[in-house]
């Protein structure tokens, strides 16, 4: 490939507005590949700019990092996901949505009963003790739905 087909970090951040901190932490979290100039300088294929749409699209969907890095792993030779990959991963994906969706709404539901109460009484406040799984649920943080409950990882 000729060396004036690759783009600098600066380029890519431009081109796709990610801040250059965000594609070396991508880099450092095996999402993008970069090769290195003589002088040490990142150099980018065009197409890590689709590479990085199908990122946002993902993350903005609550997708967790390693399952972004595990759906681009899955394409052959480590591949530009193609219109066709996306609309596979992003079905498998629905059924998080779906889930993200009914755990705010189980949230928004117990907070309607909370506004202007103020108690969070471990006996009767649904957002602070949902069903009564607290006393259930073992320890950790017990009080949030399953899915809001995920730790997530990296944060661009
Ligand atoms: S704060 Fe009182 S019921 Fe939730």
């Amino acid at each position: 490939m000729d060396a004036r087909d690759l783009l600098t970090i600066g380029d890519v951040a431009h081109r796709s507005g990610f801040a250059p901190s965000a594609l070396r932490f991508y880099e450092r979290e095996g999402l993008l590949r970069t090769t290195r100039t003589s002088g040490g300088q990142r150099r980018y294929e065009r197409s890590v700019l689709r590479r990085l749409a199908f990122i946002r699209a993902a993350r903005a969907i609550g997708v967790p990092l390693d399952e972004v890095r595990e759906g681009l792993d899955r394409l052959p030779g480590g591949r530009t996901p193609t219109k066709a990959d996306w609309t596979r991963l992003s079905r498998a994906w629905r059924g998080r949505l779906d889930e993200q969706i009914d755990a705010l709404a189980a949230l928004r539901d117990g907070l309607d009963s909370c506004i202007g109460c103020g108690c969070l009484s471990l006996a009767r406040c649904r957002l602070y003790n949902p069903g009564d799984r607290v006393a259930e649920g073992g320890s950790g943080a017990r009080l949030l739905p399953p899915m809001l409950r995920r730790t997530p990882v990296g944060g661009a």
